[in-house]
């Protein structure tokens, strides 16, 4: 069994380009030395990260997360055990919205069409759902904000 945790927050109105670009940097290198992978979406104001590997290794790596000023709100939706990875491929992978200027290497394009056409087949249907429906249920929020 590996531990699986989901959890959406809103960014900072500062963050930046670049400062997202850190962020999957920093991600990528440490998740690869803990042996975590995921997802991490970002609408343009909002982002929905899965980690998942041992679970001591995303707890302590949520506790950063949850203390990095760069995001607030931070609400943990899902927490568990399970059989397998959802995204064994990613040490961490980024969806970022049309027009971003983040382009890294595994940067996609987020509405709703391209992040279902992205997401890896091991993915399990819950899970799937949920990343599907973030960029149409969160960006009208964004907007009317
Ligand atoms: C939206 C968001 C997602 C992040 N995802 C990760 C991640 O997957 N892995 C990681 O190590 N750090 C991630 N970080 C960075 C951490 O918050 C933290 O800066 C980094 O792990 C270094 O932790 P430390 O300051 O305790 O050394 C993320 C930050 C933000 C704002």
């Amino acid at each position: 069994m590996i531990y699986r945790l989901l959890y959406v927050s809103t960014a900072a109105n500062t963050l930046s380009a670049p400062e997202l670009e850190a962020i999957l940097e920093t991600a990528k290198t440490r998740n690869a030395a803990l042996g975590l992978t995921g997802l991490l979406v970002f609408t343009g104001r909002h982002f929905m990260q899965l980690l998942e590997g041992e679970r001591d290794a995303v707890e302590a790596v949520f506790a950063a997360i949850c203390a990095d000023d760069r995001h607030s709100s931070v609400a943990k939706l899902i927490a568990e055990p399970a059989p397998d990875r959802a995204c064994p491929e990613w040490a961490m992978a980024l969806q970022t919205p049309e027009g971003a200027e983040v382009t890294p290497e595994q940067a996609f394009v987020a509405n709703d069409a391209t992040i279902r056409e992205s997401l890896p087949d091991t993915m399990p249907g819950d899970l799937r759902l949920l990343f599907q429906s973030f960029n149409s249920v969160m960006v009208p929020r964004a907007a009317s904000a």
